[in-house]
């Protein structure tokens, strides 16, 4: 939600702004900025929309030639996406210039106080508060005002700022939302996330909640802002990033999200890899290491995350409670801290998130460690908030996700919950027979899906047939109740079409009212437990004169009597289905957003890291 990417030292900062921005595009794409210190002075520019405009602009002007510089891709929060509302904001005297990501929640009190002061507002934003109140307290010295402005906000912040009358520095703080330094040679990039460094260095330093952070020609320095401790000691706090340049590039693919599920075969691998010990059916997870044993004595498990994230869990409660015995509970995030979970020692709460950095899943985990459950995060970006609050946890290793619909990182969570459940039910119930059975099926799931992908343009043709049709329902039973909901989410929100999950038994309970000619549904009717159960759901649907698409398992001739459509998968045992039954939903929702002319890697309305409640 929001990009934020700055730029000190020895060369133009311009051209590394605009390519910060674009990777960074996919946090929020309605309109941007840049700010760079010209020759004594600093110059601004906006536009709304996507940073091509901004480029085409910015083209227009010569001699921006800066070394130091800082840029934004807005989400709209407060004021509509506009020039005047887009970042950098600046003070009354155009000396100050921030960017922020986050919401100050007593702007409007600041805004007024500052308005008596005499302060000149230009936007409509809650950010714009953040430079006039550093003018107020400006006394000579950046980060002294910076730290003055901050002890006055509340609210979640990730904020850079730049002075005309200082231009050797780039001032910064944060709190709940990310921010993350690239030390390169002789320069210092500053950004929301890896992607904006990665092509200038590997070398990061993630900043904390609560830190200041002064770059200059000098060096770097950390403040503590409750602590009031400055650290100029870098040792121990530089991390090497593993992602390369390619893994956050498109290498062909016309779109981050094909290439995203092309990669799944490989991002489920790197999941898996060195975690199973399948001779033993047992797995090895480092990240649960330490708290082994208060998991063997866990009586109760709470689970929260949002959106995809959240589905995947729901199909994670159903694995647990089916192979370790422990009961389950799933919230979303957004509700969890609302509703007085009741927590105790003997619970553990599991955080989902592939950024790491979701407001309200960030928002639950702190709720659980405050009563006390012993905390752990199945998180996909390293280093991210989410990860370094959890006690423990389990990262995804699929890869950095660009394109704003999650794919491979729900089949990863997917797969790294079927390893947790492998860690816990083998510490309980299940036998060496049955965790080996898992692991070896586990291990199988990369060539399945590569099977899978083979069949796109087929899935393609489905895609053409249906495109025009308004409505959708995503139906599936048990593990396939949760890929129903995703297949739904996805299609909605990269087709702008109607479309809702249910778990198949439940339409006769109302919402097959809604089923004619022009109603199709998606079924996932895969061999299992429950297909008896879901053929007769079918046959419902079927005597009511809805199209059918089903989606079962090859050699699967009988269903064809029944079904318009049918998309083949290989079998796998029925824990492990949602990683499979998932990808044709993938296809299906790529292919008919894409032949509506759809940016699908930025569909409308929405952002990758939604760091605001
Ligand atoms: O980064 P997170 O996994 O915490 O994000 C949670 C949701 O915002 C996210 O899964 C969202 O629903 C997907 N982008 C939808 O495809």
């Amino acid at each position: 939600m929001c990009g934020i990417i700055g730029y000190l030292g020895n060369k133009k900062a311009l051209p590394l702004l605009i390519d910060g921005l674009e990777r960074l595009e996919y946090r929020g794409y309605d309109s941007a900025g840049i700010a760079v210190y010209c020759r004594g002075k600093i110059v601004s520019i906006k536009s709304v929309g996507r940073v091509n405009l901004l480029k085409e602009k910015i083209a227009a002007r010569r001699g921006v030639d800066g070394v130091i510089g800082i840029a934004h891709t807005r989400w709209a929060t407060h004021g509509k996406p506009s020039e005047k509302n887009a970042h950098p904001h600046c003070d009354c005297k155009k000396d100050i210039w921030v960017c922020h990501n986050g919401i100050i929640e007593n702007y409007k009190e600041l805004k007024d106080w500052l308005i008596k002061r005499g302060h000149k507002f230009r936007s409509e934003t809650d950010t714009e508060v953040l430079p006039h109140l550093m003018e107020e307290f400006y006394d000579g010295n950046l980060e002294n005002a910076l730290v003055e402005a901050l002890k006055r906000i509340r609210g979640a912040y990730a904020v850079v700022a730049i002075s005309k009358n200082e231009p050797e520095k780039i001032v910064a703080a944060k709190n709940s939302s990310p921010l993350i330094i690239g030390v390169g040679e002789k320069e210092y990039i500053i950004a929301s996330d890896v992607s904006a460094i990665l092509s200038r260095t590997k070398k990061v330093i993630y900043l904390n909640d609560g830190e200041a952070v002064v770059m200059g020609a000098g060096g770097i320095k950390f403040l503590d802002l409750s602590k009031k401790k400055v650290s100029t000691n870098l040792s121990g706090r530089t991390q090497v990033l593993d992602w390369d340049l390619t893994s956050a590039q498109k290498s062909g693919y016309p779109h981050f999200m094909l290439k995203e599920i092309f990669e799944q075969p490989e991002s489920i691998a790197n999941s898996l890899r060195g975690r199973l010990i399948t001779d033993d059916g047992l797995v090895k997870l480092g990240g649960l290491e330490a708290v082994k044993d208060q998991l063997s004595g866990i009586k109760r498990i709470l689970i929260s995350a949002c959106g995809t994230a959240f589905y995947a869990s729901l199909a994670g409660e159903y694995m647990i409670e089916e192979k370790a015995g422990i009961p389950v509970e799933v919230d979303l995030a957004s509700e969890f801290r609302y509703r007085r979970p009741i927590i105790d020692k003997n619970t553990a709460f599991i955080v989902v998130s592939q950024s790491g950095e979701t407001a309200d899943s960030l928002a639950a985990l702190r709720e659980a460690k405050e009563k006390g459950a012993l905390t752990l995060g199945i998180v996909n970006t390293v280093g991210s908030t989410i990860a370094r609050e959890t006690d423990a946890g389990v990262y995804n290793h699929a890869g950095p996700e660009i394109g704003v619909a999650s794919t491979k990182a729900f089949t990863s969570q997917l797969s790294i919950f079927a390893l947790i459940v492998l860690f816990l039910a083998r510490q309980r119930q299940m036998s060496l027979a049955e965790g080996k059975n898992l692991a070896l099926e586990l291990e199988k799931i990369p060539e399945k899906i590569k099977q899978i992908l083979k069949t796109a343009p087929q899935i393609k043709k489905i895609a053409a047939k249906y495109k025009n049709f308004k409505n959708f329902f995503f139906l599936g039973r048990k593990y396939n109740y949760p890929v129903a909901l995703e297949g739904a989410l996805k299609l909605k929100e990269i087709s702008y079409v109607h479309a809702e999950g249910y778990g198949a038994g439940e339409l006769k309970h109302g919402p097959i009212a809604l089923i004619d000619k022009n109603f199709p549904s998606v079924f996932i009717a895969t061999e299992n437990s429950v297909y008896e159960k879901t053929i007769s759901n079918i046959e419902e649907i079927k005597a009511r004169g809805g199209p059918i698409i089903a989606i079962t398992n090859i050699g699967n001739k009988k269903i064809a009597r029944l079904v318009d459509d049918i998309i083949y998968v290989p079998k796998t045992i029925e824990m492990l289905e949602p990683i499979l039954n998932v990808i044709p939903l993938q296809l299906l929702a790529y292919y008919i957003g894409t032949m509506k002319g759809h940016d699908v890697d930025k569909p409308r309305n929405l952002a990758k890291s939604v760091t605001v409640e």
